[in-house]
């Protein structure tokens, strides 16, 4: 090789994972290498500080706007960027890639194409978006939903989170209700990095995933009113238990995904009894299911289904059973330029990019309702995350990330 070689443009891992590392330091959950930030928290605040404090670093242009999304750009050229992205809320038990890796990989495509000194017809532009997780304040990818006008403004800021905070009051505490508007300007394109969070990549042994598609999801919260009593002297004929309904539901989902089969899902993942003791009959109990599919018929069969079950429920066990929708989007289709463009970038790095649809619920699947959108998986160990547990291992970040770049300067440069 001469010393005239040009380097191909790669980005710098050590960088990205030194990022990745003090992130996960706020809020880190002793003993594992996860973290807990749920959205609008304090840790999330000192967390976000962070990021904005590298995009400014980059002499980025930094936006925040009325839902506290976050948006840095660069100064130039001018016009709709080539935007990538995702979250740094995470659950309360998760891991350190979730969102972050998409953030961090974007604040890291930047750098590299601003070191690297490349001129681009377009500029490039890192997003993260509020409350994406939708643990603290249903639905998911909020901050994206209404970054695109999917859910207006002052619906959003009125949200009430499990702990009984609104989104308004908690962005007004942190500081992040910033003056932006919303809904945002469109991006000319936007293209997300993600962890699979499942088991698919890890099983082909395929390093890189060209997602095609997001299933649907479907969240309802279940309220369940019975009679609270002594759990000692109450004869088993005369109980109206709330806590025997929460398990059927739990096991009546479970079956009936296993009956609807691959690829419908059924979670109830919160449980609440009160008075939550012992010996007490409990007197209420709130649940939650989650549905998905790919498929929007086959999702709205397994809400319909639910909905009969719970028919049975009241009338088997004499309680008052309400509900209520936390979130519902259906079924998500990527652009095919950019699934092809993603897979065509993989390819050039010598990766076979592997089609697949997304299980988990991302920020893109908003973004794709006003442009060109999609997305890059890389594997997570074991399937696991939403976990403290939750890895990938450096060469696949570095991978994901190499691809996200080509991909971001293809699009920046010669378009769709
Ligand atoms: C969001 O992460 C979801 O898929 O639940
Ligand atoms: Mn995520
Ligand atoms: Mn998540």
């Amino acid at each position: 090789m001469n010393d005239t070689a040009i380097a191909p443009l790669a980005i710098h891992t050590p960088r990205l994972l030194d990022r990745i590392d003090a992130l996960a330091r706020i809020g880190s959950i002793p003993g594992t290498a996860g973290c807990s930030r749920l959205a609008l928290t304090d840790d999330d605040k000192a967390g976000r500080d962070l990021v904005v404090s590298w995009m400014r670093d980059l002499g980025l242009d930094v936006t925040i706007d009325a839902v506290g999304n976050v948006t840095a750009t660069m100064k130039d050229p001018a016009g709709p960027p080539v935007m990538t992205g995702s979250h740094i809320d995470t659950v309360a038990t998760g891991g350190r890639y979730d969102g972050n890796l998409g953030v961090l990989a974007g604040l890291e495509v930047i750098e590299t194409v601003l070191t690297s000194g490349i001129a681009l017809r377009r500029p490039l532009a890192v997003s993260f978006f509020t409350d994406e997780e939708g643990s603290r304040f249903p639905p998911d990818m909020l901050g994206s939903l209404v970054y695109v006008g999917g859910l207006s403004l002052e619906e959003a800021l009125e949200i009430e989170g499990i702990d009984g905070a609104t989104v308004g009051e908690e962005l007004e505490r942190i500081g992040y209700r910033g003056p932006g508007s919303c809904p945002a300007a469109e991006p000319y394109a936007f293209v997300e990095l993600h962890i699979e969070q499942g088991p698919v990549l890890e099983t082909e042994q395929r390093q890189i995933g060209a997602v095609t598609s997001v299933q649907g999801i479907s969240w309802t919260e279940v309220h369940i009113v019975g009679q609270s009593n002594h759990a000692g002297t109450t004869p088993m004929t005369l109980r109206k238990d709330p806590a025997v309904v929460a398990g059927s539901i739990a096991v009546f989902v479970h079956e009936l995904a296993h009956r609807m089969g691959h690829p419908q899902v059924g979670t109830v993942g919160k449980v609440n009894l009160h008075p939550d003791l012992v010996n007490v009959v409990p007197g209420s109990a709130t649940v939650t299911v989650d549905l998905r599919n790919t498929d929007e018929a086959r999702l709205q069969e397994a809400e319909s289904a639910l909905a009969a079950h719970l028919d049975q429920l009241r009338s088997d066990h004499d309680v008052e059973i309400t509900s209520r929708s936390l979130a519902r989007f259906e079924p998500v289709e990527f652009d095919p330029r950019i699934v092809e463009l993603v897979s065509a970038t993989a390819r050039d790095q010598g990766i076979e990019p592997l089609p697949m649809p997304s299980g988990a619920g991302h920020d893109a699947q908003m973004l794709a309702r006003v442009c060109p959108s999609g997305m890059i998986f890389i594997p997570s160990v074991d399937g696991i995350s939403h976990n403290p547990a939750e890895h990938t291992d450096p060469a696949d970040l570095e991978a994901g990330a190499n691809v996200l770049l080509h991909t971001m300067v293809s699009l920046a440069g010669e378009g769709l």
